[in-house]
């Protein structure tokens, strides 16, 4: 037993609200702070509908090249020990805002993709998105409309998707243990998804190497990596990942 080992027993419904540091674990680069992505590349140029209008192909090329990267790394011990606590446990919602799929690779079901995923494309004529996976993708044009298809990722300046939205918001405002783990809690509305359960009273865990700008919000604030964060409160199912692996 460790003094912040938690009980899945003592919870009715838990969620995992997730960020680029759970990834980064598996070897793929956060946005921000050393190394990150928005430190190489400005958004302005790759990350906004504004810069696909001009350029598709360029913000295209960024998206293969992340694409290749994510799809060369493997779901690191913190998504499966995330997926199992969701099979072990009635009521477990994964909110993320990682566009990486690892969580589902790792195991983990329902997954709130609060920011879309690079593995969809969509088109403004043609409905819903598509899963999309060929590498690099291979077919930037709708078969409907013949436009350029974009991926289905909520981009700086879009408007945020309803369904991922309200899905969130809705297990935000009903879960007792909320566990935040590698976001920096600047990007909004996200980051404002912690407060919704800590105003309902949620216990609310954050694991980060680092302050945030959202850090008041949590009562347990564990400086430390994902992994060795989610040992310090699943001690036994990190056992059991661990022994299964
Ligand atoms: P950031 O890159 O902004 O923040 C990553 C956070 O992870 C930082 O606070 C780090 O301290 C922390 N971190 C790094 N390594 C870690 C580790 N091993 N374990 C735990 N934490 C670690 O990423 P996000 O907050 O996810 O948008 O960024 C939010 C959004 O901004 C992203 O969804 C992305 C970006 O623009 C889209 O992709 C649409």
């Amino acid at each position: 037993m460790t003094p912040r080992e938690l009980s899945l027993d003592r919870f009715k419904h838990i969620v995992f609200f997730t960020g680029a540091g759970l990834s980064a674990e598996c070897g793929l680069p956060t946005y921000r702070g050393k190394g990150g992505i928005w430190g190489s590349y400005d958004w302005r140029d790759y990350a906004c509908q504004r810069a696909f209008d001009r350029d598709p192909a360029a913000v295209w090329r960024f998206h293969d090249e992340r694409r290749g990267l994510m799809a060369d790394v493997e779901p690191s011990l913190s998504h499966r020990i995330i997926a199992a606590v969701q099979a072990a446990h009635a009521q477990v919602h994964i909110v993320t805002q990682n566009i990486d799929g690892l969580h589902q690779r790792g195991g983990g079901v329902g997954v709130i993709e609060l920011h879309g995923s690079v593995w969809r494309v969509r088109c403004g004529c043609a409905g819903p998105a598509k899963e999309h996976r060929e590498q690099p993708i291979d077919a930037y044009a709708c078969p409907t409309c013949g436009e350029w298809r974009r991926p289905d990722i909520v981009w700086f300046e879009d408007p945020m998707q309803r369904g991922p939205l309200e899905a969130a918001a809705d297990a935000m405002q009903d879960c007792d243990l909320l566990v935040s783990i590698g976001t920096s809690g600047v990007v909004y509305p996200a980051a404002q998804m912690p407060e919704m359960a800590q105003a309902r009273g949620a216990l609310c865990v954050e694991i980060n190497p680092e302050d945030t700008p959202v850090s008041g919000c949590y009562s347990v604030q564990l400086r430390m990596r994902a992994a060795e964060g989610l040992t310090e409160l699943f001690p036994q199912i990190v056992a059991e990942v661990e022994g299964a692996a």
